[in-house]
């Protein structure tokens, strides 16, 4: 199989990884935080060198306000259920992803507003879109850092800027980025990172970073091996956001996924490679290139076939895992005129080769020729 389907969940892992989970499972097992014995210091060590890894990576001053999450999704779930009540104003990009759009509109349901912030024809959120969009009452501004559909980056370093001015907190997610892309969070209020894709962790693996002094209800409630006298959630990070044992084999994966991040050089590879498939792809009749290939992924739209059935195709009859359809992002599709059949997306990654994206290129030829229409 050639996967290219690492916008989802990167695949392969690097080898580091998989052997780090396996020997945490083995040889230590420990619950972090939850006791005083080896196994749980060990496991409580893992996980705080991850945070310190991760913090290293963001520009983040104290590994603490890092929370981990099982995925994105949840990230974004606890910032914005732990900040938007019911009067407060929501502002999220037409960008975004369901993990974004669906909380919000829960807010929205919940009693407060939720508007949205146009992208203009390139799928960008410009900083000057965001400006229009704020309000006295607005309270959280959403802005993906690169679309999942079209791979178009955001400048979220100038959005942070003007959200701040302005009196509002920003939340920035870097499902398509972190790992890839570098970030700089010291100035953020929230960033929201999964650990399974650009990380190259397992899935189950994620955070949300938390700028110090903001203090958002939790999500979840329950034991944090701490404060345990309490019935309240303690309010110190990270046990604040963190109830219930954490995904330490995972978390122990992660780690070395991160290490492996930083070694390097990925972001120019990944660029080069999606930017080598789309200029193949964008060569074959019946087929449209959607976006900017500003990070790893390749959209395509097909004027006579369907994504899905051209996905299912490349897999059954070309052996390449591609994905077909709205990615889980219809506002984006709806700013880039693909709402009707979604896009073909093509997600290259770490151990991704010329050749292919080569074989991609020509297997999505083969597949678009025998269509019928
Ligand atoms: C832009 C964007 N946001 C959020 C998510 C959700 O991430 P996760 O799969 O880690 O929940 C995704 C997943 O593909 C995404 O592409």
């Amino acid at each position: 199989m050639i996967y290219l389907d690492n916008a989802a969940t990167s695949y392969p892992k690097p080898p580091e990884v998989t052997r780090a989970m396996a020997s945490f499972a083995e040889d230590c097992g420990g619950n972090p935080g939850r006791g005083g014995h080896s196994a749980s210091r060990r496991a409580a060590e893992t996980v705080f060198a991850c945070r310190e890894e991760l913090a290293e990576l963001f520009n983040i001053e104290n590994c603490e306000r890092i929370v981990f999450t099982k995925n994105a999704t949840e990230a974004v779930n606890t910032a914005i259920n732990g900040l938007v009540d019911e009067g407060s104003e929501i502002l999220i990009s037409a960008m975004e992803h369901n993990a974004v759009l669906r909380p919000a509109v829960a807010r929205e349901a919940a009693g407060a507003s939720l508007r949205v912030i146009p992208a203009d024809s390139d799928g960008r959120i410009t900083p000057e879109a965001v400006e229009a969009a704020i309000t006295p009452k607005t309270r959280l501004v959403c802005v993906v850092h690169a679309s999942n559909v079209t791979g178009t980056l955001n400048d979220i370093a100038a959005i942070n800027e003007v959200v701040h001015s302005r009196g509002a907190l920003t939340l920035f997610d870097a499902a398509q980025t972190a790992g890839l892309v570098p970030i700089d969070a010291s100035d953020f209020d929230l960033l929201a990172f999964p650990g399974h894709k650009s990380l190259y962790g397992p899935q189950g693996t994620g955070g949300l970073y938390v700028r110090e002094g903001l203090m958002l209800s939790p999500l979840t409630c329950g034991g944090t091996g701490s404060a345990s006298e309490s019935p309240f959630m303690p309010e110190r990070m990270p046990d604040r956001l963190e109830a219930g044992p954490l995904n330490a084999v995972g978390i122990a994966g992660l780690l070395e996924g991160v290490r492996f991040v930083k070694r390097g050089g990925l972001l120019e590879r990944e660029r080069e490679l999606a930017r080598r498939l789309a200029e193949k792809a964008g060569d074959i009749g019946g087929a449209e290139v959607v976006g900017d290939n500003g990070v790893n992924v390749v959209s395509v739209k097909l004027k006579y076939a369907d994504c899905v059935e051209a996905a299912a195709r490349l897999d059954a009859e070309h052996g390449i895992a591609a994905r077909g359809g709205l990615h889980c992002a219809p506002m984006a599709h709806r700013s880039m005129g693909t709402i009707g059949g979604g896009t073909l997306r093509f997600s290259v990654g770490a151990f991704t080769t010329p050749e292919d994206v080569d074989a991609a290129a020509s297997a999505l030829e083969a597949v678009l020729k025998s269509s019928a229409f």
